[in-house]
């Protein structure tokens, strides 16, 4: 499955700190914030990466990732010229997509714990599959709402009376038709191909997999300052408690297998001395005291 990552959008609720790097390059605590989405992409198996974002901020994206290679992934890069809604980022990459299925994730959100995603992946083999999460202010998101039996049967998008406390998150699973799909669409009343509008069309054809996210499970929102600061402290509440890193894409490659220990290694030599490279040293250093991937 090919994987795209949503960076767009003018920030304009961090200001100034958008002036200059886009939102998705802000700190949560110790990394950059698109990180985290790479990493859970990562997670879940995703190899072939296709990043979006402005003219603007895309060299910041390539400085910072590269070809992907020192994550033992492939990335290439494409620009939204302006921001038309989150579903043209399958008509930027329908030659990047090619026949294969696809997952989008906006490069803002920031997922921990469970294995919820993993299973979804793993289990995935046509149509979509998306999550439902309670939060406090469905309002804000695009809104399933869940009949007696727990299937989903309406997807709003930041209704004014949500029907549900269950927000969709910005991670979704489709298979090739989503390109069609997009395609087809005609601009919502703000002027966007709405991700809202892809969903329900796979809702309406009965081929739409809504997935509840559990309690304990983090999604975590970094679009204001207040919430990019809530975000800083909760990951660095889970590293300092646990001693392991939230969003370490090195770590998450190592693990899934797409980095060997010596490319780790290598990878590792060339940072500078700071505490995320200790951290990996350590990653490295635990995995020969197991005797995994000794070359
Ligand atoms: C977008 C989607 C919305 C989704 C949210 C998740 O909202 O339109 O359906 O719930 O991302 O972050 P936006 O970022 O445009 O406010």
């Amino acid at each position: 499955m090919k994987g795209i990552i949503l960076a767009g959008g003018a920030g304009s609720r961090l200001y100034p700190l958008t002036l200059v790097a886009s939102k998705q390059l802000q700190p949560v605590y110790d990394k950059p914030m698109v990180y985290y989405p790479l990493t859970t992409l990562i997670e879940s198996g995703v190899r072939e990466f296709c990043l979006i974002s402005t003219p603007h901020d895309l060299p910041r994206f390539q400085q910072l990732l590269g070809d992907g290679s020192a994550f033992g992934v492939r990335i290439e890069y494409r620009e939204q010229a302006r921001p038309a809604g989150i579903a043209q980022a399958f008509l930027i990459a329908d030659t990047f997509i090619g026949n294969d299925s696809v997952t989008l994730i906006l490069g803002d959100n920031i997922f921990y714990g469970g294995d919820t995603f993993a299973r979804a992946f793993a289990d995935f083999t046509a149509g979509a599959t998306i999550f439902g999460y309670h939060v406090n202010d469905p309002e804000r998101y695009g809104v399933v709402e869940f009949d007696a039996q727990g299937r989903a049967v309406s997807i709003e998008e930041k209704p004014k009376q949500p029907r549900s406390n269950y927000a969709v998150p910005g991670l979704y699973l489709y298979d090739n038709e989503v390109v069609a799909i997009a395609r087809a669409l005609k601009p919502s009343p703000r002027g966007e191909l709405e991700i809202t509008d892809v969903n329900n069309v796979y809702l309406r054809r009965g081929a739409m997999r809504v997935c509840r996210l559990a309690r304990g499970f983090a999604w975590l929102d970094a679009g204001t300052s207040s919430s990019l600061h809530e975000a800083s402290a909760y990951v660095q509440t889970i590293e300092k408690r646990q001693g392991i890193k939230v969003g370490c894409p090195e770590e998450a490659a190592f693990r899934r297998g797409f980095l060997t220990l010596p490319a780790l290694a290598a990878a590792i030599g060339r940072m500078p001395h700071c505490e995320y490279r200790d951290y990996l040293e350590g990653v490295v250093t635990e995995a020969r005291r197991l005797g995994h991937g000794q070359p």
